[in-house]
């Protein structure tokens, strides 16, 4: 039965029902619901609403109930309430009777959907810190796998200069570890109670809201009746730092599919994590990171969906903000699976250290360091810009690198050039010059790891 029944005279269409229900998606916060009910239930003793015995009587149902849905999860689906708030009550009431009539003096479902949301986005973000943790030591651990591997790195997807594997994964490292304190910053905000504000006014008992908040766990009570009723923002800063994550996920997957790909062929997919085709029996496809790239995309609607629904919402409460659950929900749980599915492939994911090497001699990836080279023998970098230039078109129309260009040649076009641009014109040289902190030099990467390392360590 619906707990608004009192002024109506003709029961609900059923279609409306399935319109307006939330019980089939909002069950999943069943634990918070009556984590909060106990809360609640505390502070009505201490205001002096209800007496021991009913205190008792009242928290020693929930618990039941905290229990029986431990086993049961879905137990609520078995029922016809209108959404997990009817349903906590109507089990009291058919368990302790009328005691139960009193649970809701002073609350409202505004104020206590508003809380359970808060409390179960607490407890699963702690899950995507741990998924997301795990996600960046796996990173951790392919970047060691591979320490020394060079590959070409890339502009515009154009051979732009080698280099080292490990600084490509520790590039992710970076993104991920903003990605844990994006969330952490949103955590912060997030953690206030919106518990005693009512539908919209404040609650009439006199509940002292801040032991409320404790009592929960919550950093501190919602000073704005208003506003913590209608308030989401936590969704759309969680959902933000999901999306942002995802667009990471979906760049490195991106990455991966080209590096995997029979052109590029830098990294190889173990059996354990490819896909074959139906039809081409040659075929090994990294479906895997097509789908976190697919994914992203998902996440990314929730994030817009949310931020739509609220742009247009009168003050406080409105029942749009029902529909903030399904795509949260969702958006959490992808969120989860695609950190967890990351841990999971990378170390089936290998490098062809061999092929990554050659590709990274090819498309004339040291014409910088040719220009550095004329750099130190004191030309302006414009200048050596143009000649190393003039010297890459020398050499690739004679189809040949530009260390194959013979020192006759090469002073043609700039006779400044000596016999020590050879070494200086080897991957290694490269690599080493890249020296300054972030760059690709092996002893700043070798650097980088072991901080990253450490970083991880300390959590
Ligand atoms: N199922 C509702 C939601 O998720 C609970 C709050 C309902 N409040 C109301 N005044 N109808 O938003």
């Amino acid at each position: 039965m619906a707990m608004w029944g009192g002024r109506f005279t003709e029961a609900s269409l059923a279609e409306f029902r399935d319109f307006n229900d939330s019980l089939s998606f909002d069950y999943q916060l069943a634990q918070q619901d009556i984590a909060a009910s106990r809360a609640w239930a505390a502070g009505l003793l201490e205001a002096g609403i209800i007496n021991a015995d009913e205190a008792a009587q009242l928290d020693h149902a929930l618990a039941d109930l905290a229990l029986a849905l431990e086993s049961n999860p879905k137990l609520p689906l078995e029922t016809q309430e209108e959404d997990i708030h009817s349903w906590v009550e109507a089990q009291l009431q058919a368990k302790i009777g009328v005691i139960a009539k009193k649970l809701h003096t002073g609350r409202s479902r505004n104020d206590l959907v508003a809380t359970d949301l808060r409390l179960w986005t607490k407890l699963n973000s702690q899950q995507v810190r741990r998924l997301l943790v795990g996600a960046i030591g796996s990173l951790i651990q392919f970047a060691d796998r591979f320490q020394g591997a060079v590959m070409p790195g890339f502009t515009h997807l154009q051979r732009a200069q080698p280099v080292l594997v490990s600084h490509w994964a520790l590039a992710y490292v970076e993104m991920f570890k903003r990605d844990l304190s994006r969330l952490d910053d949103a955590l912060v905000r997030l953690d206030v109670c919106p518990l005693g504000c009512g539908a919209l006014a404040g609650t009439g008992v006199a509940m002292d809201r801040t032991a409320l908040a404790q009592r929960l766990g919550f950093q501190s009570a919602a000073l704005n009746s208003l506003d913590a009723v209608s308030d989401r923002d936590y969704v759309v800063e969680v959902s933000a730092a999901a999306s942002i994550c995802m667009t990471h996920l979906s760049r490195l997957s991106e990455d991966v599919i080209f590096f995997c790909s029979g052109e590029a062929g830098f990294f190889k997919l173990g059996d354990a994590i490819s896909s074959g085709s139906s039809l081409m029996p040659q075929k090994k496809n990294p479906d895997v990171f097509e789908l976190l790239r697919g994914k992203t995309g998902r996440v990314l609607g929730h994030l817009v969906a949310i931020l739509h629904t609220l742009k247009g919402l009168p003050l406080a409460y409105n029942k749009d903000m029902q529909e903030d659950k399904q795509g949260f929900f969702d958006l959490i749980a992808t969120w989860q699976q695609s950190l967890l599915v990351l841990s999971t492939v990378l170390p089936h994911l290998s490098v062809n250290i061999e092929r990554c090497r050659e590709a990274a001699e090819l498309g004339y990836s040291n014409a910088t360091d040719l220009a550095d080279y004329l750099v130190g023998k004191g030309i302006a970098f414009r200048d050596a810009h143009e000649i190393s230039g003039e010297l890459v078109l020398l050499a690739s129309r004679e189809k040949k690198p530009l260390e194959a260009l013979s020192l006759t040649q090469m002073q043609q076009v700039c006779p400044l050039i000596g016999d020590d641009v050879y070494p200086a014109l080897t991957i290694e040289a490269g690599l080493a010059k890249r020296a300054a902190l972030g760059g690709t030099c092996p002893v700043r990467v070798g650097e980088a790891l072991a901080s990253a390392k450490l970083w991880f360590d300390g959590l």
